[in-house]
C-alpha cells in the first residue's frame, strides 16, 4: 500500500492559546504543571511530546531523538492559558480547592501566573451536569447566544494575547448521557436545533461548534457526546479544523487496553471482569449522579468487547461478565482507587484470577495527556490535517473513528499508530516491525 505524501507543516510560530472548558482538577493542575516545567521547576512526567523519544530509521542506525527535537511542536513558553468555568475561583484557587498539588511546592512559585487565569463565563446549563450549579455563567435561555458568547470570548482572548492560534480542550465535567438523533444528523438540522434551544444540543456541542467556526481544534476529554456528531464531525472536514476524542485514558482503562491484549495475545479466556473505583472529587461528586454515570460507563464498556472480539473467540470470551462501578467517596480527594478482579481460564479451562489495585492520582495522570493532546492537535492544524484524529486515540477511552471502522483500542496499537503519524509527518520511514531486512542483508 502507498503511503500518502508527505504534508507540509507550517512552523510553530507566535503564540499558542490553550482555552480549557472547565477549570477544575485537570485542567488547574494541567496549568500549573506548564508554569513549573517552562522554569525548570517540576519534570512533565507522562507527557510523551516533553520526554518521549522515537526511533528513526533501521535499529542498526542509532537515532532515537526526542519528538520534540524532530517535530515541529509548539514550546511549553509558547503556551498561554484562557479557560471558561460555571465557578467563579481563578486556576490558583481551583487548584488550591481541588488539592491535587502541594500548595507551597506546587502552587506558591507560581500563583502569579495562575491567579492571571480568570474563567470567562460559562455556557452552563444544570440539566446536563445536575450535581453542579454555579454563578459565573452565560444567559441559558438562548443557545444561540451562548453559542455566540463563546465565540466572542475566543475572538477577546485571542486578541488580549495575541495568539497565532489555539486549541479548545474539554476539561469540564461529564455531562448526562445523549445519543446521536435527529438534531445532530447535518448542519442545517443542527443549526436549526440551537435556534430552536433543542435540549438535545448539550452546552459541550456549543463550545466544540464556536471552536470549529473559529478554526480552532477541539479535544474532549470527557465522554460526553460533543463534537461525536455527524453535524459536527462534517463541518470539522470541511473546514480542516482537528477533532478528537472522547475521555482521557488514564487509570483503569489504561490498565485494562494493556492487559485485555496480552490475554488476547496469548489466548486465554476471560470468564469475568470486575472494575470498581472509589474517587472523593469534584469529578467524582459529578458521577454520582446516575445520568453523567450512565456516559462514563458506557465510554468504560466498550474498551474489552473490541479488545477481545468475542465473537471470533466465542469460546474464550463469549460468556464474559464485565461489570464498572464508580464510587463517591470524599475522604480519597482526587487519589482515586481502581480495583479490578479479572477471572481468566487457561488450558483446558482451569480458572485463574488476577487482582489490580491501582492507588492513582486522577489529575497527575490526566494533566499530561491534555498537554499532548493541544500541542499535538495544534501539529495537525499546521500540518492541515482536519476531521478526526484517530492517531490520538493513544489518549482517550473511547477513540473517536470514522463512521464504519471499529475503534483501536490496544495501547501499543495505538503507540505505533501515533509515531508513524509523526514519523509519516516529518518525511521520515514508517516502521512495520517486520525486520526481516537484518537477516536477508547477512
Ligand atoms: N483522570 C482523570 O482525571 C480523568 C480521566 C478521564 C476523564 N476525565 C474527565 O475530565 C473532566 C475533568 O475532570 P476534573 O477532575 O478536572 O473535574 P472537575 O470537576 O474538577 O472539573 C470540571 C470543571 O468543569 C466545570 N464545568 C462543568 N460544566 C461546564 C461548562 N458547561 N462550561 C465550563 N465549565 C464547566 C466544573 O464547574 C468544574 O470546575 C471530567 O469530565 C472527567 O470525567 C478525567
Amino acid at each position: 500500500m502507498t503511503v500518502p505524501k508527505t504534508p507540509t507543516v507550517a512552523p510553530a510560530t507566535g503564540k499558542l492559546g490553550v482555552l480549557t472548558v472547565g477549570l477544575g482538577a485537570v485542567s488547574s493542575t494541567l496549568m500549573a504543571g506548564v508554569e513549573l516545567a517552562r522554569r525548570g521547576m517540576g519534570e512533565p512526567i507522562g507527557s510523551l511530546t516533553q520526554m518521549g523519544t522515537m526511533r528513526i530509521g533501521k535499529r542498526t542506525d542509532g537515532r532515537s531523538p526526542l519528538i520534540r527535537d524532530v517535530v515541529p511542536l509548539a514550546g511549553l513558553d509558547d503556551i498561554v492559558f484562557g479557560a471558561w468555568d460555571p465557578f467563579p475561583d481563578d486556576a490558583y484557587t481551583a487548584a488550591a480547592r481541588a488539592g491535587v498539588l502541594d500548595t507551597s511546592k506546587h502552587l506558591e512559585p507560581v500563583a502569579e501566573a495562575l491567579r492571571a487565569v480568570r474563567p470567562m463565563s460559562a455556557a452552563f446549563d444544570a440539566n446536563y451536569v445536575k450535581r453542579l450549579d454555579g454563578p459565573n455563567v452565560k444567559d441559558k435561555s438562548s443557545k444561540r447566544a451562548m453559542l455566540d458568547g463563546i465565540r466572542e470570548d475566543i475572538g477577546s482572548f485571542r486578541d488580549e494575547h495575541k495568539c497565532e492560534r489555539i486549541v479548545m480542550i474539554w476539561c469540564g465535567s461529564t455531562e448526562i448521557f445523549l445519543e446521536p438523533g435527529a438534531a445532530h444528523s447535518d448542519l442545517e438540522a443542527f443549526e436549526r436545533a440551537i435556534d430552536a434551544n433543542d435540549p438535545t444540543i448539550a452546552p459541550s456541542m456549543l463550545y466544540a461548534y464556536a471552536a470549529l467556526q473559529e478554526g480552532i481544534p477541539f479535544c474532549n476529554g470527557a465522554p460526553n457526546l460533543t463534537v461525536d456528531v455527524p453535524a459536527l464531525r462534517q463541518f470539522a472536514v470541511e473546514h480542516s479544523v482537528p477533532i478528537s476524542g472522547k475521555d482521557f485514558k488514564t487509570g483503569q482503562t489504561l490498565l485494562k487496553t494493556v492487559l485485555a491484549p496480552m490475554f488476547k495475545a496469548r489466548m486465554l479466556g476471560v470468564a469475568g471482569w470486575y472494575s470498581t473505583n472509589i474517587l472523593g472529587n469534584r469529578d467524582g461528586e459529578v458521577l454520582d449522579d446516575p445520568e453523567s454515570f450512565k456516559t462514563k460507563e458506557e465510554s468504560k464498556l466498550g474498551v474489552l468487547e473490541y479488545i477481545l472480539q468475542p465473537d471470533l473467540y466465542p469460546q474464550l470470551y463469549g460468556d464474559m461478565y464485565h461489570k464498572v462501578r464508580i464510587n463517591y467517596y470524599p475522604p480519597r480527594g482526587d487519589n482515586k482507587e481502581g480495583w479490578d478482579n479479572i477471572d481468566i481460564v487457561g488450558w483446558l479451562g482451569y480458572p485463574m484470577q488476577m487482582k489490580v489495585d491501582f492507588l492513582c492520582r486522577d489529575s497527575i495522570l490526566a494533566a499530561p495527556l491534555a498537554l499532548d493532546l493541544v500541542l499535538f492537535s495544534d501539529l495537525a492544524q499546521r500540518a492541515g490535517l482536519g476531521g478526526i484524529q484517530e492517531w490520538l486515540s493513544f489518549y482517550y477511552k473511547s477513540p473517536q473513528v470514522a463512521p464504519g471502522l471499529y475503534p483501536e483500542h490496544d495501547l501499543f496499537i495505538q503507540q505505533t499508530k501515533l509515531k508513524n503519524t509523526l514519523r509519516w509527518m516529518i518525511g521520515e520511514d514508517q516502521i512495520t516491525h517486520l525486520g526481516i531486512d537484518y537477516y536477508l542483508e547477512e
